[in-house]
């Protein structure tokens, strides 16, 4: 939800800036700018549409001069996506040019107090604001430092910003409060960007800066200071992936290449927590469950649907109702929640908005909350008691595939964990679940070797223009995140539905030639199934199944099959959401969508 960079040092900013934006597109990608210092004076760049029309105005980055700037790529909130509301935006005298990801919320009654102070405001945004206020506090104190400090203390919502002064060569300032931003430590140079992506090629040494923290950044020196202007000493931390893993690696897109990676990521998330056997996760205490009566789990979009996947096993394991919740929903409900309460959050980013809400509801109540996360530093990260971080290294395509599939098995080990401590299970099924475990990723990869058709079948059915999901119990589950997966980026209209449910109103959309997609891997659950297979088919539908491998049954009903390989019934939501996301994509290949960036959608969800 927008991507903010800078750059202090000896290099030209302007290719430096373009570069980590390009990094950060998936952020959104509707409109950019930079900004750069050279000689006293700040000259900008700014077009509308992806970066690569960025690039073109500037000749990648050759015509604007200087060694300290600051880039933005926009997905918009506030006013539409032109060149004019486009970031960077500056001051009235031209001395100041800001960056900003998030939202302020007192934008409204800001912009009439400086209207009335005779600032005057060129583009529809809130961000607009900040800079005229620096503007204001730089020509009160002549100090930029104070001047950017008090401009943050005016602003309500959330904020990652990034600024300049013609007035002070060579410095960038960064500022946060709710949004991600972090400072990047080079020799001779520094950085800060929205994530690591935008600056792996250049450092892996990363200061996170915390909510109400900013930073004085030259080339040779990051000072960070608290709201009250007090220096702070930061710890560097040392990034765990390389360049490669932000790259596609000769792949033609990132999601491709994260299906592709998934076997990688489980291993990353499942083996170091295996020792001798035994489940062990870092900072959780023997007794963790001692006095929990429910859990919730609670999450945005796909790791909403992973929690939905991952409830099964914790429930059926633990013996403990699970409830599952939206977090944008949970937050404005007057929840039963206490401290006899596990909240469980899942969220890829670590920074969506209403998740964090509803980790702070929470924890309000009174309950423990335990967050499923993948970048490590996130504002969920820092909020929760405790962490499950799923090593799914940097998740780049707007849509998920290897961060969901590493959060569901991150929920079953959780699960297996659970249940041991609580004495919920004999030794051997604890050690038949553990094998189960261990040998995720290799099935997770026998499922993309067993789907070799799946181009085909795209080339068959891409100009289906709504289509169904079907499935029971963890079925359905992935039947939900198998939809969702469909329509962001073939943007195909497609719903999924419990099997049992379609009779009960939905079924009057079936009709000659829909295509039904239903997943019927839940063995116990296969007879019923194939009765609703039955009853789509006998109103002319198409019915592509996804089965287990060696189910021949489905052929007498099914027009084409998908295959998964046999496994631990609870676990089979990481395993059978790989043909369905293969699927996805090729849908969209076949309909020349702009698969990692699709329309309207951005990666982190900062917003509510
Ligand atoms: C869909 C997708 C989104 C995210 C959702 C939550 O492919 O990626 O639905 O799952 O926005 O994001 P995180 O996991 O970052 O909290």
């Amino acid at each position: 939800m927008c991507g903010i960079v800078g750059y202090t040092g000896a290099q030209s900013a302007a290719p430096i800036l373009l570069a980590g934006l390009k990094n950060l597109e998936y952020r959104g990608y509707d409109s950019a700018g930079i900004a750069v210092l050279d000689k006293g004076a700040i000259s900008m760049a700014k077009a509308s549409g992806q970066i690569k029309n960025l690039c073109q105005k500037t000749n990648d980055g050759a015509e604007l001069h200087g060694s300290a700037g600051i880039g933005h790529t926009r997905w918009a909130t506030h006013g539409a996506p032109t060149d004019t509301n486009a970031h960077p935006h500056l001051s009235n005298d031209g001395k100041f040019a800001v960056v900003h990801n998030g939202i302020i919320e007192n934008y409204m009654a800001l912009r009439e107090e400086l209207m009335e102070e005779g600032f005057v405001f060129a583009s529809e945004t809130d961000t607009e604001v900040i800079v005229h206020l620096l503007d204001l506090y730089f020509k009160a104190t002549g100090d930029c430092k104070l001047a950017v400090m008090k401009a943050a203390s005016r602003l309500e919502g959330s904020y990652a910003l990034g600024v300049i002064c013609a007035e002070r060569p060579g410095r960038v300032y960064a500022v946060k409060e709710a949004s991600p931003l972090i400072l990047g430590v080079g020799i001779g140079e520094n950085f800060f960007a929205s994530d690591v992506t935008a600056l792996i090629a250049h450092t892996k040494n990363i200061i996170y800066l915390d909510d109400g923290e900013f930073a004085e950044i030259t080339p040779d020196r990051i000072t960070v200071y608290d709201c009250a202007g007090t220096p702070k000493k930061k710890p560097i931390f040392r990034v765990a992936w390389d360049i490669e893993a932000a790259e596609k690696g000769g792949y033609e897109h990132f999601m491709l290449k994260e299906i592709m990676e998934q076997p990688r990521a489980l291993k990353a998330t499942i083996e170091p927590r295996i020792k001798d056997g035994r489940i062990a996760f870092e900072g959780l205490p023997d007794d963790y469950l001692a006095g929990i009566e429910k859990i919730v789990i609670s999450a945005c979009g796909s790791a909403y649907y992973a929690g939905c996947a991952g409830r099964y096993a914790i429930e059926e394991l633990c013996r403990i109702p699970v409830e599952t919740e939206l977090a944008s929903e949970l937050r404005y409900r007057n929840p039963l929640i206490d401290e006899h309460t596990l909240l469980i959050v899942i969220s890829q980013s670590g920074e969506t908005a209403d998740t964090i809400a509803a980790v702070r509801e929470c924890k309000a109540r009174g309950a423990k909350t335990l967050a499923i996360v993948n970048v490590v530093g996130s504002t969920i990260a820092k909020l929760a008691d405790n962490v499950i971080y799923t090593w799914a290294g940097p998740e780049i395509a707007v849509a998920t595939t290897k961060g969901y599939t590493t959060q569901v098995a991150a929920l079953n080990m959780f699960a297996v964990y659970a249940a041991e401590r609580l004495g919920r299970i004999s030794p051997e099924r604890y050690a038949a679940l553990v094998e189960a475990l261990r040998s995720m990723p290799e099935r997770v990869q026998r499922a993309i070797d067993l789907n070799k058709n799946i181009p085909e079948l795209a080339k068959r059915y891409h100009d289906n223009q709504s289509l169904f999901f079907i499935g029971r119990n963890i079925d359905y589950a992935i039947c939900l995140e198998g939809s969702l997966k469909l329509k962001e980026i073939s943007y195909l209209h497609s719903e999924a539905y419990a099997a049992g449910e379609l009779k009960h109103g939905t079924i009057a959309l079936i009709e000659e030639g829909r295509l039904v997609i239903s997943v019927a891997c839940h063995e116990a659950l296969f007879d019923k199934m194939m009765s609703n297979i039955k009853e789509v088919k006998a109103r002319g539908a198409k019915v592509l199944a996804v089965v287990l491998e060696g189910n021949r049954r489905i052929f007498s009903e099914a027009d084409d099959v998908l295959f998964v390989p046999v496994g631990e019934p609870l676990f089979m939501a990481a395993i059978e959401i790989v043909p369905l996301q293969l699927f996805a994509y090729h849908m969209a290949r076949e309909n020349g969508c702009d698969i990692d960036k699709p329309k309207n959608l951005a990666k982190s969800v900062t917003v509510e």
